[in-house]
């Protein structure tokens, strides 16, 4: 396959799984209530809707759906444990962008969900997206086998918690100097734990998803927890080099913030150039991780230089 022919086949599958994804979830935030529920409160079904529907490359999912392909599970499962993680992904922007952490009006080319609704309507959405991942993945729809399923609500959880992405966005904060007099001291090794935290350990997961749900054998699941770790130290980089350079009509959010937070970034410490070429080396570590699948890997490969490449 060509690079040229392996983008474009790519890109026409991240669309497809964006809008598989899409009904998916506008289809789990109907009107319900769903057995054990006693109503869906109208407001934050409101605020729910508008932070999961219409926007987003849907990265994430198209991780878990291409990774747990390899191993032929079926896309209908594949997809509930997509969907989960993406409420995760949501939740954890509705509450980035809040005005206590990083106080940002635009999302997805859209006022922020506290701006559409007020703060204490955004937190509440926020709360109720996470819980809902778990929601999705405990169904038997997701995988008929609970262990798989708890394996999967257990790997969710780590990901995002205390040890994951909240406590990557609590190390953030900290070192834009919020909590201190100064801010403390980060050299690179401090910036890459960091940002596997807030960021790596959400696509981690939906490469290890994919794996969970395919019952991988132990070398192929770690070949694939792996490249999502490398992907995702990736795709802060690129996020970082896009608040730098990209322009705020294709990001649909503003840019040449982190600069100005004194944010710790990759860029911030080694400059765009570096960074870039840091950024490049990855994709290729990544694309060699892959290398065990052979062929049938060639749309996550793809995804890997999307990743370096995007312009969004
Ligand atoms: C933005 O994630 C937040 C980061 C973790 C860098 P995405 O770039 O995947 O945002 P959407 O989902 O496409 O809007
Ligand atoms: C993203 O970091 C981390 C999470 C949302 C968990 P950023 O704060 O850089 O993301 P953007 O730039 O607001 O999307
Ligand atoms: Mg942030
Ligand atoms: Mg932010
Ligand atoms: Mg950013």
């Amino acid at each position: 396959m060509t690079a040229d022919g392996g983008s474009a086949r790519f890109e026409a599958r991240l669309g497809e799984i964006a809008a598989l994804t899409e009904s998916l979830l506008d289809r789990l935030f109907g009107p319900g209530p769903v057995e054990g529920e006693r109503a869906r409160a109208p407001r934050l079904l409101d605020a729910v809707r508008y932070a999961t529907l219409g926007g987003g490359k849907r990265f994430r999912p198209f991780l878990v759906v291409e990774s747990a392909a390899l191993f032929a599970v079926p896309q209908e499962q594949s997809l509930m444990a997509a969907a989960a993680l993406e409420c995760v992904h949501c939740y954890s922007l509705v509450h980035d962008d809040l005005p206590a952490m990083d106080n940002d009006d635009l999302r997805r080319g859209r006022p922020t969900v506290h701006k559409a609704f007020g703060e204490a309507t955004a937190i509440l959405a926020g709360d109720s997206l996470l819980t809902f991942a778990f929601d999705i993945l405990a169904r038997p729809e997701t995988h008929p086998d609970p262990a798989i399923r708890i394996a999967l609500v257990l790997g969710l959880a780590r990901a995002a918690g205390l040890g994951g992405m909240a406590g990557g966005q609590m190390l953030d904060l900290e070192a834009e100097g919020r909590f201190a007099a100064a801010p403390p001291k980060m050299d690179l090794p401090d910036i890459e734990q960091l940002q596997a935290m807030k960021t790596g350990a959400l696509l981690r997961y939906g490469c290890v998803a994919g794996a969970i749900l395919g019952r991988a054998d132990e070398s192929a699941r770690k070949a694939l927890d792996r490249f999502g770790a490398i992907i995702g130290e990736a795709f802060q980089i690129a996020d970082d080099i896009l608040d730098v350079e990209g322009d705020v009509a294709t990001v649909g959010k503003a840019t040449g913030k982190d600069a100005h937070a004194r944010k710790a970034t990759v860029v911030g410490i080694l400059g765009v150039a570096k960074a870039k070429q840091k950024l490049f080396g990855l994709i290729g570590e990544a694309e060699r991780t892959l290398a065990p699948f052979g062929p049938d890997a060639a749309l996550l490969k793809a995804a890997a230089r999307f990743v370096a490449e995007r312009r969004a």
